[in-house]
């Protein structure tokens, strides 16, 4: 009789308790020169993995997630100021991405018979949404369930693009120690987009990157240009340094004698993600043998971005003050392919009035 009067208990607390609760705080990180606040909300979940997400530029400044024993590192790089991220043009640490996502080639793109011409910050090139993009903005922040909307409004005709782009952004941690990324746009004028979150990696919390044990999981990826944009061919990766089908560290060839690591000095392409289906799927893992942190990256996009921080050489400062160098980090950029609305054959980065983009990224942390 007790046994099924507790039972009974037990049963109804279930169903009356939340589910382990994810906690979210907001704070103010910082005021912009006119005065206007710049948020942060720190979401928390049951096994006290955190993550900080700031207005800014969307930018996920800190996420503190546990080793194999237990011990909380924080795994990405980022400033320690919002002074130092404005300042910092060049390394896009922890922001969204938006409207395009990596590099469009002679910085214009055709669409519906007309040309749109975007600001030129990269070569000859536009590269992440332009001179304003989506990472120099103060995003509109609000509480969630279990993280943070953020939403923006670009207008017609911002940084070259056609149509009113209407943006929300939704991070959340769950339980499991994933932390989410979901991504909507609409517009009112046929424009292309293509969203990503540019969160520099570092499972060890320090040191570089090179030993890590990377997979991707792609049977081909796009080669590139001297000014990084892609040819057009889909290259079979069988042979070649950028076969990341078996877990690879990337210092085992990144100072290969290779064409395309030369141009991107590393590794700084898109993989073609091997799909089946339409929803989320493994997109790529990395392993840090040390801590024994693992990332696994979950997309529904068509491509990946592996970029080994090439561009890093110690002259923008970290956290703590200290330069960010060379391979220090990597970021796993999901996205339609660079230079889509250039490339015919490329899966389309078109959006329609009436459409919706609908997009979602999951890093999801576990530890062996
Ligand atoms: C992307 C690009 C790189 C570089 C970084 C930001 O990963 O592909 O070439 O511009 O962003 O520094």
């Amino acid at each position: 009789m007790r046994s099924i009067l507790s039972a009974g208990v037990t049963a109804l607390l279930l169903t009356v308790l939340p589910a382990a609760a994810v906690t979210v705080k907001k704070s103010e990180y910082a005021k912009l020169p006119d005065g206007s606040p710049v948020s942060l909300f720190t979401v928390t979940n049951a096994k006290g993995m955190e993550a900080r997400i700031m207005t800014w530029g969307g930018v996920l400044v800190s996420l503190k997630t546990p080793d194999r024993t237990g011990h909380l590192a924080d795994v990405v790089l980022g400033h320690d100021s919002l002074r130092d991220y404005r300042a910092d043009t060049g390394t896009y640490f922890g922001a969204l991405i938006g409207r395009y996502a990596n590099r469009i080639g002679g910085a214009q793109f055709k669409l519906d018979g007309k040309t749109y011409k975007l600001p030129v910050n990269d070569g000859s090139n536009s590269l992440h949404g332009g001179v304003i993009g989506f990472d120099k903005r103060n995003w509109t922040g609000r509480e969630v369930p279990g993280g943070v909307e953020l939403s923006l409004t670009s207008n017609d005709g911002d940084q070259g693009y056609p149509g009113t782009l209407k943006t929300v952004v939704t991070y959340t941690l769950t339980d499991d120690n994933a932390l989410r990324l979901h991504y909507t746009a609409t517009t009112d004028k046929a424009t292309v987009v293509n969203m990503s979150n540019h969160t520099y990696w570092n499972l060890k919390g320090e040191g570089d990157i090179l030993n890590n044990l990377v997979t991707i999981n792609a049977d081909k990826y796009t080669p590139v240009d001297e000014g990084l944009i892609p040819t057009g061919e889909l290259k079979d990766v069988t042979g070649t340094p950028f076969d990341f089908r078996k877990p690879t560290a990337p210092g085992a060839r990144i100072n290969q004698a290779d064409e395309q690591l030369k141009r991107g000095k590393g590794y700084d392409h898109n993989w073609v993600l091997n799909r089946t289906g339409k929803g989320v799927e493994l997109a790529a893992r990395v392993e840090e043998p040390t801590s024994g942190r693992v990332l696994e990256v979950f997309t529904d996009q068509p491509g990946v971005q592996f970029y080994t921080g090439n561009f890093l050489n110690g002259s923008v400062k970290g956290k703590g003050g200290k330069p960010a160098n060379q391979r220090t980090a990597l970021c796993l950029e999901t996205q339609h392919y660079p230079d889509s609305p250039n490339k015919a054959s490329f899966p389309s980065a078109t959006l329609k009035p009436g459409e919706k983009y609908d997009s979602t990224t999951e890093f999801r942390f576990s530890a062996k």
